[in-house]
């Protein structure tokens, strides 16, 4: 690692305390000389690093956040501009009750239609599965995807399994960390889920067709002001990683980068549903955590809360069909494909 990459490493290791110029040259090694060129450096790449006499350096406690200009700079070409192959409107706001229900009012205005992403730096009412709510805190990335299905409804989880895919690939690329996907919609980091996905339906009042698809997508970014109660299973994606590694080009931000990754990704792998062997279904069976392991399911007569430790089902996980359904065999022998549910499995 360069002085510059381990300068900034140290101070978001320790955001918002001061560290002195003086402990920063002593405990890397290098001259104040050094440490100053590395932090004017971080200073011009936007970092927002405080200087204070007698106190030292901090990495300023704010968190980075999506606007539309560092949202449009991380796209790339084809989706970026509206005569490109690919292009995706934006839709960004500082703060939304959702951005589920922003896409679908957005659908139902006229004014989005697939392809569209809506992206918002907070939720007030950030809706989760089975009619949780998901806790949606400033500065975490919060974004719906808007597609057209042009599959059939039977293929439906192969929509979330996609979107899971996109994620896992997108953290891995950006903040260089070994994303896991648990069956069938959750993402973790280590033992902690950092992400968690939502798909919902808008059908047709008429026809009762399904006319688009919403792909909510929740990832936690930092873990500042959660209730120590999430905190137990919560984790976050390390920004500040990605910016260290390189990986942020100079106009935009890593939040906004993971952002743009995760749409493209998640639009170009649902384009492959109903396709002949499609990339995203080997990228989550790589990326399984649940995979050869034993598991309890939650389903059915046998859903209650999968956070207590009642309840459930044990089973161990086969493999991953081509519909995206869990295969399972129960400790009785009995075998079976999961198609919705929930499942836990030890960490
Ligand atoms: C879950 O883990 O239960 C799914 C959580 C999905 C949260 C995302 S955040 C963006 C989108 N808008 C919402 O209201 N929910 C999804």
């Amino acid at each position: 690692m360069s002085v510059k990459e381990t300068v900034l490493e140290t101070l978001s290791s320790n955001r918002g305390t001061y560290i002195s110029g003086e402990e920063l040259s002593a405990s890397l090694g290098v001259s104040r000389a050094a440490v100053w060129k590395a932090i004017n450096a971080l200073r011009e790449e936007g970092f927002n690093i405080e200087a204070v006499t007698n106190k030292g350096y901090r990495l300023s406690a704010e968190r980075q956040s999506i606007t539309e200009e560092s949202f449009r700079y991380a796209l790339p070409q084809e989706y970026r501009r509206s005569s490109g192959r690919s292009f995706c409107k934006s839709f960004i706001y500082d703060s939304l009750d959702s951005t589920n229900l922003e896409a679908k009012r957005l659908l139902l205005d006229g004014k989005a239609s697939s392809g569209c992403v809506v992206i918002a730096n907070r939720q007030t009412a950030g809706r989760g599965r089975l009619g949780r709510s998901f806790f949606s805190p400033e500065s975490g990335l919060y974004l719906s995807i808007i597609i057209k299905p042009d599959f059939d409804i039977s293929k439906s989880v192969l929509v979330t399994v996609a979107a899971a895919a996109a994620v896992a690939k997108s953290i891995d690329e950006v903040c260089s960390q070994d994303a896991r996907i648990k069956w069938v919609n959750d993402i973790y980091i280590d033992s902690s889920k950092v992400c968690g996905i939502l798909t919902e339906a808008m059908t047709d009042f008429e026809s009762g067709q399904i006319d688009n698809l919403v792909i909510g997508i929740g990832v936690n970014t930092s873990l500042e002001g959660f209730p120590e109660e999430l905190k137990k299973t919560a984790g976050a994606v390390d920004l500040d990683r990605a910016a260290s590694l390189g990986n942020v080009p100079g106009k935009t931000n890593a939040i906004s980068l993971l952002a743009s990754r995760i749409t493209c990704y998640t639009l170009a792998y649902t384009a492959q549903i109903g396709k002949a062997s499609p990339e995203f279904l080997d990228i989550y069976r790589d990326r399984s955590l649940v995979l050869g392991r034993e598991i309890k399911v939650f389903k059915g007569a046998y859903r209650s809360d999968p956070n207590s430790e009642l309840g459930g089902v044990t089973a161990k996980a086969l493999g991953i069909d081509d519909d995206g359904g869990l295969q399972v065999i129960y400790t009785s022998g009995e075998r079976e494909t999961l198609t919705t549910g929930e499942v836990t499995i030890r960490l």
